[in-house]
């Protein structure tokens, strides 16, 4: 035998004995590398071996070449078959894909919307960027008006306004009803110029506006009672305060008994530091003015209805004890995590 095939020969023993070796998907790769890839041994036989002076030389390196082939994808697929430790092993745990959920504020807004619906409101949203009529004209508060103080809104020009208020949607609700009855809740995002512990300049309301014939106070009382005891718990209860708000007549603030001290003001003979009197301030509510009902295109003497604008960010604040409303807006993961 000459030299050449010698050569040839010996190959075909160190693949042997490499194949006994190599167990592994590495170990295929690398044999693959070393006697198929561009450096590898078969290449190098090409190139060096004198396949133009003797053809059959040539075609005793492609055999080599096929059979190198065929033996690696035999010992591959043994591998891939096989019972060994090489196997796919599925009662191994594998690595946790971290779980992303909805932001805090999202939960709310559920939260609070299911309490409404349950009792029968529809869930709305109405624009959060509006002309001054639904924003504040609409609503009895005419332009020069000092109620238009209170809140200290952005104008975008003197018509276009970022409702500063979620009160807008009453207006476009019986806009879209046309008569009554109207059951429902706006949730949606208001903007203020302010910016605390409990203010940031963009922060989201919900809206209730009931309309029908004969609805009065009793009415908003159940409602304000139901949904302090759905939201915050049965032991809770609620009040109103006298107050003024243009659109409604009479106007509240509702109040609900703290949680810390169970409305009585006092933890262990010391004033509660949550509330100092055992109530806590939830929102604005009242019975809508006949004037806002009329721009609604209703008629005053045949319907009556209430109103009232809470914050979600606040009802929230007050379930949780969250002490600053900038961390619900931080991106801080291990704040939002806790939820
Ligand atoms: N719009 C009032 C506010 O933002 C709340 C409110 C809504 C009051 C509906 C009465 C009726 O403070």
């Amino acid at each position: 035998m000459g030299t050449n095939l010698i050569e040839i020969e010996n190959i075909k023993k160190e693949l042997a004995s490499d194949l006994k070796k190599s167990s592994s998907l590495e170990g295929i790769d690398m044999l693959k590398t070393k006697y198929l890839g561009k450096q590898g041994k078969i290449n190098i036989l090409f190139k060096t071996l004198p396949i133009k002076t003797d053809p059959k030389l040539g075609k005793k390196i492609n055999d080599l070449k096929d059979l190198i082939q065929t033996k690696l994808s035999e010992q591959l697929t043994t591998i891939l078959t096989s019972d060994n430790k090489m196997s796919f092993d599925v009662s191994i745990p594998g690595t946790p894909m971290p779980r992303g959920s909805l932001h805090l504020i999202s939960q709310a807004i559920e939260e609070i919307e299911n309490i409404f619906v349950s009792l029968g409101f529809v869930r709305r949203r109405y624009p959060e960027v509006d002309t001054d009529w639904y924003y504040a004209e609409g609503l009895n508060i005419p332009k020069g008006h000092p109620a238009r103080d209170d809140q200290e809104t952005f104008y975008l020009d003197d018509n276009i306004v970022l409702t500063a208020h979620t009160s807008n949607g009453q207006l476009h609700e019986m806009e879209l009803k046309k008569t009554p009855p109207i059951k429902m809740i706006n949730i949606g995002k208001t903007y203020r110029r302010q910016i605390d512990t409990t203010h940031t300049p963009m922060f989201h309301q919900f809206e209730g506006l009931v309309i029908d014939k004969d609805i009065n106070i009793t009415h908003l009382l159940g409602v304000t009672e139901y949904f302090a005891k759905s939201y915050f718990g049965q032991d809770r209860h609620t009040r109103l305060r006298p107050h003024h708000f243009q659109f409604t007549e009479p106007s509240f603030e509702i109040d609900i008994t703290c949680g810390v001290c169970s409305g009585s003001g006092m933890v262990e003979k010391t004033p509660c530091k949550v509330c100092k009197s055992g109530w806590l301030e939830l929102g604005g509510a009242g019975m809508v003015h006949p004037n806002v009902i009329k721009n609604g295109g209703f008629n005053p003497e045949e319907c009556s209805g209430f109103a009232f604008g809470w914050g979600v960010e606040r009802v929230l604040m007050m379930k949780t004890g969250i002490p600053d409303i900038r961390l619900i807006y931080s991106d801080d993961i291990r704040f939002l995590n806790q939820f």
